[in-house]
């Protein structure tokens, strides 16, 4: 089958590798319809990770069920599911409180909890940028669809990850009615998250980014767009929240974050929102940090480390809450909203290529090239 196969920093292709098997009871095969380039695959493609040359990236899948193993109960041939990037089992000590971002079972490796399709260190699991991929443990990984599933792909893809990890970083900064809320970053996630914190009625939303065609998108769903190339986004918040701060703040960003001349700071925007957020305030952080960074600019960010504005932080008596986000926590509701017509990520999504075309979207969307918000591809229809 073909799939989009990283070869090494900056260079993928569509090649052809093995079709997957079912090995397992409960296994299952996703004939894929629908599965996006995120942020993250571009921390990868960059080569900011140790990803293997060989692997098959795509962490945001759905598609429809080409084939089940003895043990699938609950999904059948034929079925339309949204596969969330998180691979679970459904039954250790965390996926059964819910934290199925930081499943036991699924990485082999002893040493790390939680487990991604396509993903660096984060199992062998391999992405669905391809034409079919394995989802182990499939009755607890594949969110059926319902009978508007295929007009409505282009939304209810982005239950795959984006749309919940923005709902998670909501979460995790506590966002409730009438707060005041400032997200760093306007990417997939940086949106979803703002239209998240606009769901629950927050008062104010202030999305920080320098790309005009994603400050305009923050601004059509109701955002309050700050350009941070046109002066320091803490003063412009400031004046936004009367000198308080805002109640909540989102980091949606991570470690490549960098001034609006290119340079990297891993610190930035953790720095920024600490001064960003009033005192007392909570902050969730989605945007991905790493435990080693060896292409970092600096010595200590090639260890992870960053130098973050601890003293500060306490001092404003400020709560954090970081990590994956655990997307079957949220994805059935965020999947009713879009049914019931009360939520349409898509408005995020700015193209939609065949599964061949994946090369020029990985190069137009790292290049953050204006108007590339946000790539679909669609290995079939
Ligand atoms: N926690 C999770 O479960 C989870 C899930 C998905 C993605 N992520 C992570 O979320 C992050 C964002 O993903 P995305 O798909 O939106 O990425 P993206 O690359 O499309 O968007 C990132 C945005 O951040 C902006 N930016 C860079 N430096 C900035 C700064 N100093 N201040 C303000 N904005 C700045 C960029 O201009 C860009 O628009 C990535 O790190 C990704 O790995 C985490
Ligand atoms: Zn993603
Ligand atoms: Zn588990």
């Amino acid at each position: 089958m073909k799939a989009l196969v990283y070869n090494g920093p900056r260079n993928v292709s569509v090649s052809d590798v093995p079709e997957p098997r079912i090995t397992k009871p409960a296994d299952a095969i996703i004939q894929i319809t629908r599965t996006n380039i995120c942020g993250a695959d571009l921390h990868m493609y960059e080569g900011r990770t140790d990803l293997e040359a060989g692997r098959v990236l795509g962490h945001e899948n759905m598609g429809r069920v080409a084939e089940i193993g003895p043990a699938v109960e609950k999904r059948k041939v034929g079925d339309m599911v949204c596969v969330p990037f998180n691979v679970a089992c459904g039954h250790c000590r965390n996926c059964e409180r819910g934290r199925t971002n930081y499943c036991l079972v699924a990485n082999p490796d002893p040493q790390v909890a939680g487990s991604a399709y396509g993903f660096a260190d984060m199992g062998p699991w391999s992405g669905g940028q391809a034409e079919l991929l394995l989802v182990p443990w499939a009755d607890f990984n594949c969110l059926p669809l319902p009978e508007d599933a295929t007009e409505k792909q282009n939304d209810y893809v982005m239950i795959a990850d984006s749309f919940p990890t923005g709902y998670h970083a909501t979460e995790m900064a506590n966002v409730t009615p009438g707060d005041s809320v400032v997200i760093y970053g306007s990417g997939s996630v940086g949106l979803m998250t703002a239209y998240s914190a606009i769901l629950k009625s927050a008062g104010e939303v202030m999305v920080v980014d320098r790309h005009p065609d994603r400050l305009a998108l923050a601004e059509k769903i109701g955002a309050t767009p700050i350009n941070d190339s046109k002066g320091s986004p803490v003063d412009q918040v400031m004046e936004i929240t009367g000198g308080r701060g805002a109640d909540c703040g989102c980091e949606c960003v991570g470690y490549q974050a960098h001034d609006p001349q290119g340079h990297e700071h891993p610190n930035a925007t953790l720095n920024d929102l600490v001064r960003s957020v009033r005192f007392n305030g909570t902050i969730g952080v989605v945007g991905e940090f790493v435990p080693f960074d060896p292409g970092a600019p600096d010595e200590m960010a090639r260890h992870g480390e960053i130098a973050f504005d601890f003293g500060q932080f306490w001092f404003r008596g400020q709560a954090m809450g970081t990590g994956q986000c655990p997307v079957k926590a949220y994805n059935r509701y965020l999947r009713d909203l879009i049914h019931r017509g009360k939520a349409s990520p898509s408005f995020v999504v700015s193209h939609q290529l065949p599964l061949a075309h994946a090369p020029e979207g990985y190069r137009h969307f790292d290049a953050r090239d204006s108007g590339w918000t946000k790539v679909i591809l669609s290995p079939a229809a």
